[in-house]
């Protein structure tokens, strides 16, 4: 499938009017609500948990963008539901912050959600292989997670095409399509090397919401084009 997707990270937004972000920044052409959970604990930093989700959940919905809840937090189990009834629709959670993670994967699934498994730079793929079955979506890190505004780690091209591979193969053998997303140090630049090396889906946190502001509603429209 060749549908491109743009997942904006609202961690680089202005979090005193965090609704009228969303609108303007989903409206400006972009699909998703990237949502960083990070835990102090996990990773060092603390941003934000379900009640900012439940708050958001109304806007998102209006504008027709999904909520990707990319929990940067250790454990995951007792936090899943709890994003689950705040309105996430996709939860993405580190193999390393897991117990049991075909447990997590489930979990994720029988809440309504669409679940997903994220990479940082030196985790392996391997995590992959018995619960393909599992994962909606494999999320790629191109940063070490714990803040905005960092650079691209360029090994990551080589591992979304091992990624891809692996989708590509899954998807001959079953039919079904999983997303391939990364995160971390996207900008207009190089978003169209990464998409050649496989990903389909892109977070941008600073790229966009650090992007020159024009005017009102429109501000995101020109570096959102350019992507
Ligand atoms: C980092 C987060 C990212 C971050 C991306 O731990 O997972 O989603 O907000 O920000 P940029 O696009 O600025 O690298
Ligand atoms: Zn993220």
């Amino acid at each position: 499938d060749k549908t491109f997707r743009i997942a904006p990270s609202i961690l680089s937004a202005n979090f005193a009017k965090l609704g009228q972000e969303i609108e303007d920044v989903i409206t400006s052409g972009t699909d998703i609500v990237h949502f960083d959970v990070m835990d102090n604990h996990y990773v060092p930093n603390l941003t934000i948990g379900p009640l900012v989700c439940d708050a958001i959940r109304e806007t998102a919905k209006k504008v027709g963008a999904l909520i990707d809840v990319h929990l940067m937090v250790k454990p995951v189990d007792r936090i899943i539901p709890d994003f689950a009834k705040a309105g996430a629709n996709i939860i993405t959670f580190h193999p390393e912050a897991s117990e049991h993670i075909d447990r997590s994967l489930a979990m994720v699934r029988d809440l309504g959600c669409k679940s997903g498994l994220v990479f940082n730079p030196a985790t392996s793929l391997s995590y992959l292989d018995h619960v393909m079955d599992k994962v909606d979506m494999i999320l790629l890190m191109s940063v070490n997670p714990g803040f905005g505004g960092q650079k691209f780690i360029p090994e990551t091209l080589e591992k979304l095409k091992l990624a891809r591979a692996r989708i590509d193969a899954y998807y001959e053998k079953t039919g079904r399509q999983i997303w391939l997303e990364v995160d971390g140090g996207v900008n207009a630049q190089n978003i169209a090397e990464i998409a050649r090396a496989g990903a389909d889906t892109f977070v941008a946190g600073s790229a966009i919401f650090g992007s020159p502001k024009d005017t009102d509603a429109n501000r995101y429209n020109t570096v959102v084009s350019e992507m």
